[in-house]
């Protein structure tokens, strides 16, 4: 039976909640002041605590602490009289496992217990791991799926010449990730990886991002410029979202790849560049050739070699290695020892991954960011899945889904304490897209 030790001033308040959890089949112990319950929490060594934070002879918070620090330290449910968000904060952020307001609703007092006591159970199931990995491989490509073998031999060979590549696949895949990974085992991984984000980009603009610009060649180029493919150097300039080029600078691109020769915006000699291309779009290109929409020239000379990243709902076998690797990562940015209770992968895999692996990093970010333990919950990955799939159904009004969007940004920032570079890297984005959506939910580090 389940131990629950009681620590509250009011009497009637220990004797109601004494009578209804007893009902339910927990063994309580109760105390009205904080003196009184220390010495009852070493004798009867409970799994759970409701605790008053005021009491007579010191804070409740003191208690929290104190208990905190003990050898076993049980699951603290806080309750009080006051309504405040700042109480309400501070009890979560010293550790209480969940805070209950006055009036007490029973059932909520019952619903409070039963999940310390699940959380506890699941603490028990797995094998304690206290020890934080401090090596955490960042560029590494997660899978033993023949799907994502098939693209390991494909990364293997690219690693051995310079040839340009166009990596297809569903948002979230990799894309990104793979380009890195080409570049990191190639033999020019020591000169720059620089990526250029086609859609990020007005047309006019853009070609000057790509090709740089002299002195004077439009109103505002006060300076020569230097552009992605000059800055790449000897190295990989990454071309993302290469489907929302424009027609216009496509022709020049082309051109490039034909002769490796280029302007500057306004330049007059042509300027050479030994970088290797790598391109990557979630459409389909073929498609847009067909329209009209895409040179078709310019797709056969990016589309030397092809990767083409399946989806992650063809390779759900990864989930596993998946789940464990970005575990990994979170523990690391977060500085916690989190793990996944028994039953939590297969529930990842019932799932649709519309979003694929990002979404997958996403959702254990999700959870572990509202674990109120070591161990996360199949009930804290279900919550989240859910808001998940509420995000699917709702696609149409879109406002729904950018406060969803919004809401999970904040989470993860303060999960890291603001960082935005780790707050980046747990999302899946980049640390220009994380600014940019900063700015645009207009998110400020100074609202709790
Ligand atoms: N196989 C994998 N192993 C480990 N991490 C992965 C794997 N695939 C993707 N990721 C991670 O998932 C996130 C999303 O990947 P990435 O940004 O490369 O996707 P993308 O295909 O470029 O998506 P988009 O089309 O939306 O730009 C990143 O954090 C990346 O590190
Ligand atoms: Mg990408």
């Amino acid at each position: 039976m389940p131990k629950v030790l009681i620590i509250d001033d009011e009497v009637p308040i220990l004797e109601s909640l004494e009578m209804f959890l007893s009902e339910g089949g927990y063994d309580i112990r109760t105390a009205a002041s904080a003196e009184e319950g220390r010495e009852l929490f070493r004798a009867f060594e409970p799994e759970v605590v409701i605790l008053d934070i005021r009491l007579p002879d010191c804070t409740g918070f003191d208690v929290l602490a104190w208990l905190n620090q003990s050898a076993n330290p049980p699951k603290v449910i806080m309750i009080t009289a006051f309504h405040d968000m700042e109480t309400a904060i501070t009890s979560m952020k010293n550790g209480a496992f969940d805070y209950i307001h006055k009036p007490l609703d029973a059932d909520e007092v019952e619903t409070a217990v039963e999940k310390a006591v699940r959380a506890i159970q699941a603490e028990r199931a797995v094998p304690v791991s206290r020890e934080q990995s401090d090596i955490v491989e960042e560029d590494v490509i997660v899978g033993k799926s023949k799907a994502i073998l098939d693209v390991f031999k494909t990364i293997g060979m690219l690693c051995r010449n310079d040839a340009t590549a166009l990596i297809q696949g569903e948002t979230g895949t990799g894309k990104e990730l793979i380009a890195r990974v080409i570049h990191n085992n190639s033999k020019n991984s020591k000169e720059p990886f620089i990526t250029l984000d086609c859609s990020a980009v007005v047309e006019n603009l853009l070609e000057s991002e790509l090709f740089g610009h002299e002195k004077g060649a439009f109103t505002g180029a006060a300076q020569t410029k230097l552009g992605q493919i000059e800055l790449a150097g000897r190295g990989t300039l990454f071309l993302d979202e290469i489907g929302e080029l424009p027609l216009g600078i496509q022709g020049k691109l082309l051109g490039f790849l034909e002769r490796r020769e280029y302007l500057r915006v306004g330049g007059q000699y042509p300027q050479r560049s030994r970088c290797r291309i790598l391109a990557a779009t979630h459409r389909d290109l073929t498609a847009m050739v067909h329209d009209g929409t895409f040179r078709k020239d310019l797709f056969y000379r990016l589309n030397v070699v092809t990767l083409q990243i399946p989806p992650l709902s063809e390779r759900l076998e990864d989930i596993p290695d998946l789940t464990r690797h970005f575990l990994k990562i979170i523990n690391h940015s977060m500085k916690k020892t989190f793990q996944l209770q028994e039953g939590t992968v297969s529930i990842l895999m019932g799932h649709q991954w519309t979003g694929n692996i990002r979404e997958l990093k996403n959702v254990i970010t999700a959870a572990a960011v509202r674990s109120r333990s070591n161990v996360i919950l199949q009930e804290d990955i279900q919550a989240v899945l859910s808001i998940h799939r509420d995000g699917e159904q709702t696609l149409d009004p879109a406002a729904n889904l950018s406060n969803i969007e919004q809401q999970h940004i904040v989470r993860v920032l303060k999960a890291v304490g603001w960082n935005r570079t780790q707050a980046a890297r747990l999302l899946g984005i980049s640390l220009p897209t994380l600014r940019s959506k900063i700015r645009k939910f207009g998110i400020d580090p100074s609202e709790p």
